[in-house]
């Protein structure tokens, strides 16, 4: 696969603030990544170091592609409230003068946006800002979008819109990051998700269809589950127990649909207690990396 972004050992200081600790990270071509972790983490800056409106304090970051543009839809809207939402595109499309009325109107059109709407923008609805500032990022064809919590705003309608833009583009090549807060948003827009907190990444999820399946199994007894741990890690898997003392419950990680691992098992002799795809397991992870405890962040 082909690489548009490496980031190697990035770190970011504010004053004697540690931000960003020691960041290595890859991006390919057509990837939907997503950041999510809990306030203050770290995300805004890591995408603002990456679109290079922040300089790190060590570390490098390589593009692939060196004079690509790069789309940002910013986590607090950069617009003129009086000028009207194609003016205001018009103004922000000036400094790069790389594109004229043609592709401002197409990008607002793709966001569900008219571009012959005369209100000003200081009147529009939140999620009309956000689907401008999504215009905005899409209208000079990036290489790499990065997106500071997208869905502020949006409607379920729009939500939808914005997971199938982010889809088309993917197809085109585009590469995504999107930081949020929203797992289940997350979940069904990324191909991939890293876990943030505290400045670096504690845990990275790989949520491609088709290329790793996510099934929680449960078992009847202690030898069914040394049976199939056993099974799991001689074919390439990967099986984690749940936290719970009177059950043989985990999560296993496998290139096998459930259908396909069925009859492995039968053969095998394990007692099936319980078995479902667990892909909504990303908040699990979520919770047990964020240190969530009733609620509140430690
Ligand atoms: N310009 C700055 N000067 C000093 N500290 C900063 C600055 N920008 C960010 N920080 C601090 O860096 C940390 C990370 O902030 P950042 O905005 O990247 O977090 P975030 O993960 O995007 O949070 P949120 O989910 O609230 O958007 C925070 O503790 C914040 O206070
Ligand atoms: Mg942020």
């Amino acid at each position: 696969m082909e690489e548009v972004l490496k980031l190697k050992s990035i770190k970011k200081a504010i004053g004697r603030k540690t931000i960003l600790k020691k960041i290595d990270l890859t991006l390919e071509k057509g990837e939907i990544l997503g950041i999510i972790g809990p306030n203050g983490a770290g995300k805004s800056t890591l995408l603002k170091i990456i679109s290079g409106t922040m300089v790190p304090t060590a570390g490098s970051i390589e593009f692939s592609d060196r004079n690509g543009i790069i789309g940002i839809v910013p986590e607090t809207p950069a617009i003129l409230p009086s000028l009207d939402g194609f003016h205001n595109l018009q103004l922000l499309a000036s400094i790069r003068g790389k594109i004229g009325k043609r592709e401002i109107k197409e990008a607002m059109e793709t966001v569900g946006l008219d571009p012959s709407n005369p209100k000003p923008v200081g009147s529009y609805s939140l999620g009309m800002k956000q689907r401008l500032m999504l215009a905005q990022s899409i209208m000079e064809k990036p290489r790499l979008l990065l997106l500071d919590e997208p869905t502020n705003g949006l409607d379920p309608l729009g939500i939808i819109d914005l997971r199938s833009l982010l889809f088309d583009l993917s197809n085109q090549g585009v590469a995504v990051i999107i930081a949020s807060h929203l797992l289940r948003e997350i979940e069904v827009m990324c191909h991939r998700v890293i876990i943030f907190n505290d400045g670096h990444i504690i845990r990275e999820v790989n949520l491609r269809k088709g290329d790793q399946e996510f099934i929680e199994i449960g078992v009847s007894g202690p030898e069914d589950w040394d049976t199939l741990s056993r099974w799991v890690e001689a074919n390439d898997g990967q099986i984690q127990k749940l936290p719970s003392t009177d059950t043989y419950k985990g999560i296993l990680r496998t290139s096998l649909s459930i259908p396909q691992l069925l009859p492995h098992l039968t053969y095998l002799g394990v007692r099936v207690e319980s078995i479902q795809p667990a892909r909504a397991n990303l908040e699990a992870a979520f919770l047990e990396s964020a240190h969530l405890k009733e609620g509140a962040y430690r």
